[in-house]
């Protein structure tokens, strides 16, 4: 009796057994590099300079986050405040303070205060503020409650899901323009209805495709 199929091909079915295996090895590895917290940094609260508290200065002071991040309505970059900033209260307020040592030193010097930068996207990634600020995103909606930190911590995972998922879906995340810097903000019963409104009237449009993000 003449073989139909090759002897060789008795192998086939380890082979590909051994792919699957293989396979969700692969799966396994990726979905644990994917949702560990230290691809996603969700928590990361790196020990800055100066101990600077946003809680403090925000919550019990009550200064608007414009105050110091000034280019955050105009810029893609929201910019961490120059010395001068703090000092125009603390070249009067708490001078003698060891804390704020590092503060004066820097207005002495005039070399910047060497914050650690706790919010990353990789470079192949574009992100603006302004867009997203002026479109009605709150800072809390990205950043969590910083009114409440002491220290600033990442809440949310930066990660391409998170984004697409507002993406898709915008109408239930905005906020009226003068809230975006509001902290414990509170939406309104018929806030997606508002939202649909003015997404249809401003042509409010977040892209899904590749390109507009990597480039
Ligand atoms: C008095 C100035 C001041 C005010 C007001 C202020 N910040 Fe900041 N912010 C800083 C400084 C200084 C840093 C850098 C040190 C640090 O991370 O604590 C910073 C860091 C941050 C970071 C982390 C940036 C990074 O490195 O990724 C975020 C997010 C942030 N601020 C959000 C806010 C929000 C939201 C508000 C308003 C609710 C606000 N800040 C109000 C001074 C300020
Ligand atoms: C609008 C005024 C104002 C600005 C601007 C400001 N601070 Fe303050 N800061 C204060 C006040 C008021 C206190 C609390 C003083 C007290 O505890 O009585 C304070 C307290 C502090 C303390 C605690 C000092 C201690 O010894 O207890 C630190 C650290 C500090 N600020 C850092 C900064 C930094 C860094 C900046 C710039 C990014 C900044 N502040 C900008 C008003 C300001
Ligand atoms: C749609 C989400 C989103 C909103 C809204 C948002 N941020 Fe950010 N923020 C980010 C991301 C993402 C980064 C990291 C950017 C990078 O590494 O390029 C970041 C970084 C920062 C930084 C560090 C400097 C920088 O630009 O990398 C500061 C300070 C900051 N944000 C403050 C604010 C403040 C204040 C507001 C509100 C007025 C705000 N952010 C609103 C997502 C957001
Ligand atoms: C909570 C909602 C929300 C989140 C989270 C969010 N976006 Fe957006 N994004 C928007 C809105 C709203 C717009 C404005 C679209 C418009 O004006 O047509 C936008 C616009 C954009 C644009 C187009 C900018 C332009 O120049 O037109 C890019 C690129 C973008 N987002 C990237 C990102 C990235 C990267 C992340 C994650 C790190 C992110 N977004 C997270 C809501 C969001
Ligand atoms: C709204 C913005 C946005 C859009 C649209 C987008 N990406 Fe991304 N992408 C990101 C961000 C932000 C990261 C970085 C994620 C991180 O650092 O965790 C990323 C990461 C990636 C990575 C690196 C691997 C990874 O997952 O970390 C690849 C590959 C990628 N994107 C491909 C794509 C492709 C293909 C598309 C179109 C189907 C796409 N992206 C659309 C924002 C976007």
């Amino acid at each position: 009796m003449p073989q139909i199929f090759p002897k060789k091909v008795n192998v086939l079915p380890h082979l590909s057994l051994g792919a699957v295996l293989f396979g969700s090895v692969l799966t396994i590895f990726a979905l644990w590099y994917y949702f560990s917290p230290e691809y996603t940094d969700v928590g990361y609260a790196p020990e800055q300079p100066v101990p600077y508290s946003h809680r403090l200065h925000v919550d019990q002071l009550g200064m608007d986050c414009r105050y110091c991040h000034n280019w955050v309505e105009v810029s893609d970059w929201s910019n961490v405040p120059p010395t001068e900033t703090c000092m125009n209260c603390h070249g009067i307020v708490k001078t003698e303070s060891l804390a704020l040592l590092p503060v004066r030193e820097s207005w002495a010097t005039g070399e910047s205060v060497e914050w650690v930068k706790v919010h990353h996207l990789p470079d192949y990634a574009q992100f603006s503020h302004a867009v997203h600020v002026n479109s009605g995103v709150g800072c809390e909606t990205c950043h969590g409650r910083v009114d409440e930190m002491e220290v600033v911590r990442q809440v949310e995972p930066l990660s391409m899901g998170w984004c697409l998922e507002c993406h898709r879906e915008p109408e239930l995340y905005l906020r009226p323009n003068e809230e975006v810097t509001t902290m414990g903000y509170v939406q309104p019963a018929d806030f997606v209805e508002r939202n649909l409104e003015r997404i249809r009237t401003q042509g409010i449009q977040p892209p899904t495709n590749c390109s507009a993000c990597h480039y």
